[in-house]
């Protein structure tokens, strides 16, 4: 079936929600406060870079079923109503829900009986059952409906989709299903505090993952393993799987660092110590001092030392720097004294005190350490015999990644270290 559906907000979730669902053929309405991103959006511009989405946009415009609209110029309501607007962290690292309780009461002086009220935003557990509460009052139904989308694969994220979780009344998840019809997954219908909790869990558990290999890496740096070997070992075992075993400087993004914060500050406001939890975020911070801590060792004083940063996004195809491990690292240097260049090819801004180069040959030339930072396709696919030929002593190349050849590096009489892999 198709049907109307209104998404509040253009960000990253509701421009691919809006996006995707025109796709599948309903009738999507956009709004967003940001007039300019509206007009924008209008006329095809995606302001994010996001794989496919520019398509799928030039699509809907064209088949007059994908609109976008400034939320004053809004003409009512669809019966499917979707809030995708930001829960930004706190500075206590609570998620701030300012915005989605504007849009929630907003909405709930607008709606009426059939009209679905869907959460895309991400909401502490207990959050919707007080949302839905006030929902009932106008006769509208609310279900929540986390998403699991990964920034640079999420237009195929929505379509190929493990699961679709929706939390709500029996009534509220048979409707929302019905709207995903032409999508291939099982729903998992549970109440709305265990949907708002599989979202905080799973990015929670795989950034678990992240740092219990980040652990192991230590340890292998200690007893002189290889952790690239490890994690293929352990990874073959499918109750454990390969995926985000992937050692080096940590995760960052607007996701998993926001999202555990968060989940640690609702354990804290519950009495709870979630010293698991707890723990990640400590290594996952801790990982991001290991190029600094590596450069150190090896050059006593960093003050003017020529320091070239690869990478400035938080992880490789996208244009976004939140929480990105390379922005710790280059205030780390720039405090340090270090004269730091940085390259990325997609990033939009650069750390203060940081000169950009225009290429990889001019951000690595003469430079006498590297620290690869996100592992780019450019970065990892380049000739690293000839790049570390080009820098000067004693060509450091601190692999935050473990995606480098180490071979090609010490061809080039580059120093590689990496994270738990032997030095040579
Ligand atoms: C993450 C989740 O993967 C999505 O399922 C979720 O929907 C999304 O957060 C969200 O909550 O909105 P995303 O932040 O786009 O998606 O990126 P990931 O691909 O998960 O990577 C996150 C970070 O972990 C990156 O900094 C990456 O470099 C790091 N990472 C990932 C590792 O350090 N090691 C790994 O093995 C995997």
């Amino acid at each position: 079936m198709t049907a109307p559906v209104t998404v509040f907000g253009a960000g990253y979730v509701g421009l691919v929600t809006g996006v995707c669902l025109a796709s599948s053929g309903h009738e999507v309405t956009v709004l967003d406060v940001d007039r300019d991103k509206v007009s924008g959006l209008a006329s095809g511009h995606v302001p994010i870079h996001e794989p496919g989405l520019e398509d799928l946009l030039a699509k809907g415009l064209e088949q007059g079923n994908l609109r976008f609209r400034a939320l004053d110029e809004r003409q009512g309501l669809a019966p499917f109503v979707f809030v995708a607007v930001g829960t930004p962290p706190t500075s206590a690292g609570a998620a701030d829900l300012s915005f989605v309780r504007d849009v929630v009461d907003l909405v709930a002086g607008e709606a009426g009986p059939g009209t679905l009220v869907v959460m895309k935003s991400t909401v502490p557990p207990g959050t919707g059952a007080r949302f839905a509460g006030q929902l009932s009052a106008c006769g509208a139904l609310y279900a929540s409906n986390p998403e699991f989308l990964r920034e640079g694969s999420a237009v195929r994220d929505w379509f190929e989709t493990d699961r679709i979780v929706i939390g709500g009344a029996d009534e509220a998840v048979s409707l929302l299903a019905s709207l995903y019809s032409d999508i291939d997954a099982p729903v998992v219908a549970t109440d709305i505090g265990s949907a708002e909790m599989i979202k905080y869990a799973s990015n929670a558990f795989l950034a678990t993952k992240i740092s219990f290999i980040n652990e192991i890496a230590t340890l292998c740096d200690l007893t002189g393993a290889d952790v690239d070997q490890v994690a293929r070992g352990v990874g073959m075992d499918g109750r454990i799987g390969e995926a985000f075993l992937r050692p080096g400087i940590g995760y960052g993004g607007s996701c998993f660092p926001k999202d555990t914060r968060a989940l640690d500050f609702l354990a804290h406001l519950h009495g709870y110590d979630f010293h698991l939890l707890r723990a990640v975020i400590d290594v996952n911070a801790r990982q991001r001092l290991l190029p600094v801590r590596a450069l150190r060792a090896k050059i006593d004083c960093l003050e003017g030392v020529r320091v070239t940063v690869l990478g400035l996004t938080f992880k490789p195809d996208t244009d976004d720097v939140r929480e990105a491990p390379a922005a710790d690292i280059c205030e780390m240097l720039v405090a340090e004294g270090a004269l730091v260049t940085a390259y990325d090819p997609m990033a939009g801004t650069t750390p203060a005190g940081v000169t950009r180069a225009a290429s990889l040959a001019e951000a690595v030339e003469s430079a006498q350490a590297v620290v690869l930072a996100t592992e780019w396709a450019e970065f990892t696919e380049a000739d690293w015999a000839a790049l570390a030929a080009t820098m000067s002593g004693p060509r450091l190349v601190f692999d935050g990644r473990n995606a480098l050849d180490p071979a090609s590096v010490r061809a080039g009489g580059g120093d590689y270290l990496g994270v738990g892999r032997p030095t040579a």
